[in-house]
């Protein structure tokens, strides 16, 4: 069996965040390949092109961590109909300095939950944008935009719902099969 490490940002700074909780079900109910770990974004100081002749500690860390993983996993919030500002701040970072952009041929997922009935889609449309710009190779199907109910996803990360659960270990595997298909045109030690 191949495995594959999967490095997960959760766009929300919340201590209550629903998508973290979305995160930690997705990390429960993943296929033994893929094996997650959480890169965290809360602690980068706001970007500036300053930085980039000698980029602080924390930023480098952050970068490490995703040159550490085969593939990312973008679990994001919808703010004001589009990505939080948290989370485009962790991106800038991480595409950064020009020629070092951390994404390129990384392969990605996006997935978001709102309580909204397009659960995060106008976000996710944005960050599809951004990806793109910065050369990740991105699954674009499936697509996961969730409607949250109170209870759907318990803070532990269970899900309650049977269909709920289904379909997130239909996108799992569908990321899985993502995941391996760019791994084998583009391999990891090129
Ligand atoms: C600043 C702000 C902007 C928001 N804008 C949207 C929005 O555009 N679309 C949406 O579906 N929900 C929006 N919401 C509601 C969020 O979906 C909700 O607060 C959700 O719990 C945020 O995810 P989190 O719990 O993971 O932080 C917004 C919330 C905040 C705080």
């Amino acid at each position: 069996m191949t495995s594959y490490k999967v490095g997960y940002f959760v766009g929300s700074l919340s201590s209550t965040s629903i998508n973290r909780m979305l995160a930690k079900a997705l990390v429960r109910l993943a296929p033994p390949e893929l094996k997650f770990e959480e890169i965290p974004i809360k602690d980068l100081p706001l970007y500036s092109q300053d930085h980039d002749a000698d980029y602080p500690p924390v930023a480098r860390a952050f970068k490490k961590a995703i040159a550490e993983c085969d593939a990312l996993l973008f679990v994001t919030p919808e703010y004001n109909r589009s990505i939080p500002g948290g989370l485009k701040n962790a991106i800038d970072w991480a595409s950064r300095p020009w020629g070092q952009n951390s994404f390129a041929r990384k392969p990605s997922g996006v997935i978001g939950t709102s309580p909204g009935a397009i659960g995060t889609a106008v976000a996710q449309s944005h960050l599809r944008g951004v990806l793109c710009f910065c050369n990740s190779p991105l699954m674009n199907n499936m697509e996961a935009y969730i409607q949250f109910r109170p209870g759907m996803i318990t803070p532990e990360g269970q899900v309650t719902e049977e269909s709920t659960e289904a379909f997130l270990r239909n996108y799992l595997n569908e990321l899985h099969a993502f995941i391996v298909r760019v791994l084998t045109v583009l391999p990891r030690d090129v």
